[in-house]
């Protein structure tokens, strides 16, 4: 008899797997630095988050920016998702994935007119509106295509979501979305001189990696007032409610990931009682822990106030301990024997900022060990560079049992290939 494994990330015996699939096999077969996607773990965390709104029948659009690569899209897809994008290349990119583009909602603070000629023209589903400025550049060219736009406008509740400051939106100082007062113009604008643009609902997203579960059910009975407001004074009735993504997950032993049970429960009577379809736009709940980062430990160098781990992974891979001082876990591939101590996990670049991570007390893997950097399917690969000209990785799914390479890694090649050297005549002579 076959026991049911959990899926994603374990230990069989003493090595690190994928889905059984042993990582150091992977290490051989594609190199690394990798990145490893566990296609169960996006399916299981796809559904874990739907179940507590599961009443309300939610629209949950997957925010690409987390992890864009097509296959993690085809994946959510078949698994019923739509999808959040901010950006004309992720439009392209739903679409190359096969996504209708009514399953796609067009976010973001600086769209473009190409952006959004591009959008309206593709059909996607809703536009969510940042700014009074950009709903009339919005209406001038849905007019000029001879189409109507559905949008929603993002409002800004001002409410402090207790998460890391560069990843708070929902702040009167974020440049994210209106503060209600302009947005209740805003609406009876649209209502009264946009007839471009058809108001179908509301957008509130309040930041990232939110991990007190007290904070949305606040947020839910302010957005509910506004929007009984908005429908007041614009005589319409809206249809969907877009409360935005930002659930925290446990990055850190011992911490728990956010409780989404209150929330749910202060909502759904609420949508109920107004007739609202319900949106949600996670991303790093569903990606994060559905990925590692697998990287080779290239030299051990001991230091006198601590021990220097030099991967070849870096900043250019995975930016967010350098960008946020956020914390991943380190796991050694394979559990032999080792001396603990105070570690330094850092990558080749040149940047005192090139870590993975800092003072850690953990083990002291030898040169040519493999480490897993959990938790990085979510603003992993999206955020990697080609900083000191280092190509970026290859990205593998693992899915039935086989992994797929789903993004080569890239070559020098493609690295120079968009560059050029002017002619000689055209600067300064030689001389
Ligand atoms: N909706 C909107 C309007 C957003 O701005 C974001 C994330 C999401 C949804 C998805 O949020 P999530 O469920 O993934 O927390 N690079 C940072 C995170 C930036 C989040 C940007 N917006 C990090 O690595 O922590």
């Amino acid at each position: 008899m076959s026991i049911a494994r959990k899926p994603g990330f374990a230990y069989d015996g003493k090595t690190l797997s994928a889905d059984g699939l042993p990582l150091p096999e992977l290490a051989e077969r594609f190199g690394t630095p990798l990145y490893v996607y566990s296609g169960p773990l996006l399916r299981e965390n796809f559904r874990l988050l739907r179940e507590p709104f599961a009443g309300a029948d939610p629209m949950v659009a997957y925010s690409v920016k987390a992890n864009s690569n097509l296959a993690v899209l085809d994946l959510l897809h078949r698994e019923g998702a739509y999808f959040d994008i901010v950006s004309g290349g992720e439009l392209k990119r739903v679409l190359k994935a096969g996504i209708p583009a009514d399953r796609a909602i067009f976010a973001g603070v600086g769209k473009t007119a190409a952006e959004m000629r591009a959008a309206l023209r593709a059909g996607v589903m809703e536009f969510n509106l940042e700014s009074e400025q950009e709903a009339e550049r919005l209406a001038a060219v849905a007019k000029s295509l001879r189409r109507r736009a559905d949008v929603a406008i993002r409002i800004n509740p001002n409410v402090d979501a207790k998460t890391h400051k560069y990843i708070t939106t929902g702040k009167t100082e974020n440049k994210f979305g209106i503060s209600l007062d302009r947005a209740l113009r805003l609406a009876r604008r649209i209502a009264e001189e946009m007839p471009a643009l058809n108001l179908a609902g509301l957008h509130c997203h309040i930041g990232s990696q939110i991990l007190d579960s007290s904070i949305h059910p606040n947020v839910v009975a302010i957005v509910m007032d506004f929007v009984d407001e908005v429908e007041r004074a614009t005589g319409g009735k809206l249809d969907t409610l877009n409360f935005g993504g930002g659930y925290g997950i446990a990055y850190e032993r011992g911490q728990q990931p956010l409780d989404l049970r209150p929330f749910a429960e202060a909502l759904l009577p609420e949508l109920k009682k107004r007739g609202l379809r319900l949106i949600l736009e996670p991303g790093r709940s569903i990606a994060a822990p559905a990925g590692l980062l697998l990287s080779r430990v290239e030299y051990v160098k001991p230091g006198d106030a601590k021990t220097f781990v030099v991967l070849d992974a870096a900043m250019t891979e995975l930016l967010r301990p350098a960008l946020y001082r956020a914390y991943h876990e380190i796991l050694p591939v394979e559990k032999h024997p080792m001396p603990q101590g105070l570690v330094d996990f850092v990558g080749p670049v040149c940047e005192t900022g090139d870590f993975l991570a800092l003072d850690r007390e953990a083990f002291v893997p030898h040169e040519g060990d493999l480490i897993a950097v959990m938790d990085a399917g979510a603003y992993g690969f999206v955020m990697a560079s080609n900083y000191n000209t280092r190509p970026m990785p290859p990205e593998v799914l693992v899915d039935g049992g086989e992994a797929h390479l789903v993004r080569k890694r890239q070559t020098y090649g493609d690295l120079l290939r968009l560059e050029s050297i002017p002619p000689r005549s055209a600067g300064a002579p030689n001389t």
